[in-house]
């Protein structure tokens, strides 16, 4: 089947946080982590067969939501998950926030990895735990793990989890077996339960493989809880559906027990019917998604090559989310992203939304079609070339 990735759609008024978030109708956004393309028609077609039906009472999850999940993995990710390890959730973050509540305790320590995904802050920070940055190292255009002070912020006794974005969100690295083994092997010595947090991991790019944490060898892995979704994958965040999954059974109940407390076991019947759709039949089209963001991504990096060779591009090894260093402007990531708004309403992330390791980036969503793309990489030239 074909799919049109270079359809312009408008998503203006259709309560979208991207588009619908400010009262300008110019603002081009190219911020928040979704996409500006249709999902794939296999699951809109069985969205609507499951519309046609007309009752939407309380639906249970059922053994295909399973089946799919097991599937998926075993097929993309080569690795055979069973159904008592994985637990249907509304999404990756609120999973978390319900785990962290499970297995921690307030002023307890949790370990994260900046330049990284905000919401590990805001979630760490209302659940009343405390944050500590082991913050990646930036050399030679590209991000590394400092494993030395990985393993002084682990040995702190009061530090119980470590959140790895893998692959990592916004630096668009998939981490290594190496590395990742090396995260297990320093968590384990310590006795911190480390969180994988996989939702970027089919959107891994041009020939790279993912390596699911819970794959390393078990020994090292047995206290860990993954993370996942179809919501960056099949761009279908709106409608809340993830699974979190872990062989550990204390683990598993813990973070069960929290998610019954808190009502939040249920999902909605187009969550479950999307999941199914996506993981049975979304496989070919992720495929042109995937090689139509990669030519994105290089046509990106062309263009900053040729016209504004200042800016530093990161190599995209996943997700759609492109990490450019502005650091030769000598301005601040803010008062960059602030530019960019106010005089070529063009809406990216600064790279401080980040952490304060973001400092000196901004974070470029380029899932939309090329036509968007151009729009927006013209605009920052234009702002940056007249500094
Ligand atoms: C690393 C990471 N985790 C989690 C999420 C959000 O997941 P959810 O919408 O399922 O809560 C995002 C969204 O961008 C993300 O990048």
């Amino acid at each position: 089947m074909d799919y049109n990735f270079d359809e312009v759609i408008n998503r203006r008024n259709t309560n979208s946080v991207k588009w619908d978030e400010t009262d300008s109708p110019d603002i081009l956004p190219m911020w928040v982590a979704d996409m500006d393309f249709k999902t794939a028609p296999e699951i809109i077609q069985a969205l609507e067969n499951r519309i046609s039906h007309g009752v939407f009472g309380y639906s249970v999850t059922s053994a295909a939501f399973f089946d799919a999940v097991i599937m998926w993995w075993k097929k993309r990710h080569g690795f055979l998950l069973q159904k008592e390890w994985i637990l249907p959730v509304v999404g990756v973050i609120p999973a978390m926030s319900a785990a962290i509540r499970a297995i921690t305790e307030k002023g307890d320590k949790i370990i994260i990895q900046p330049p990284v995904y905000n919401h590990f802050y805001s979630t760490i920070e209302n659940s009343g735990r405390e944050i500590v940055e082991n913050n990646l190292i930036y050399k030679d255009g590209f991000y590394t793990i400092d494993f030395d002070d990985l393993e002084k912020k682990a040995s702190d006794s009061k530090a119980k989890i470590a959140i790895v974005c893998n692959p990592h969100n916004p630096v668009g690295r998939v981490w290594t077996r190496q590395e990742l083994n090396r995260i297990a092997e320093i968590c384990k010595k310590y006795g911190v339960v480390v969180f994988s947090d996989e939702i970027h991991s089919d959107i891994v790019l041009n020939g790279e493989k993912h390596i699911p944490f819970a794959s390393l060898d078990h020994s090292l892995v047995s206290n860990s809880i993954t993370f996942s979704s179809i919501s960056k994958t099949f761009n279908l965040a709106g409608l809340h559906v993830g699974y979190v999954f872990t062989t550990n059974e204390e683990l598993y109940s813990s973070v069960k027990s929290v998610l019954v407390m808190q009502e939040m076991e249920l999902l909605s019947p187009f969550a479950t019917t999307a999941l199914i759709a996506a993981y049975e039949k979304g496989e070919q089209w992720l495929e042109k998604l995937k090689s139509y963001v990669y030519e994105n991504f290089l046509f990106l990096k062309q263009y900053i090559e040729e016209e504004l060779p200042q800016v530093k591009v990161m190599q995209l090894q996943a997700t759609y989310l492109v990490w450019l260093d502005i650091r030769s402007f000598k301005l601040s990531s803010d008062q960059i992203a602030k530019r960019l708004l106010d005089n070529q309403k063009l809406w990216v992330n600064s790279g401080t939304m980040y952490g304060k390791a973001g400092e000196g980036f901004l974070r470029i969503n380029i899932a939309c079609p090329k036509k968007i793309l151009q729009d927006g990489l013209q605009r920052i030239k234009k702002e940056l070339l007249q500094e």
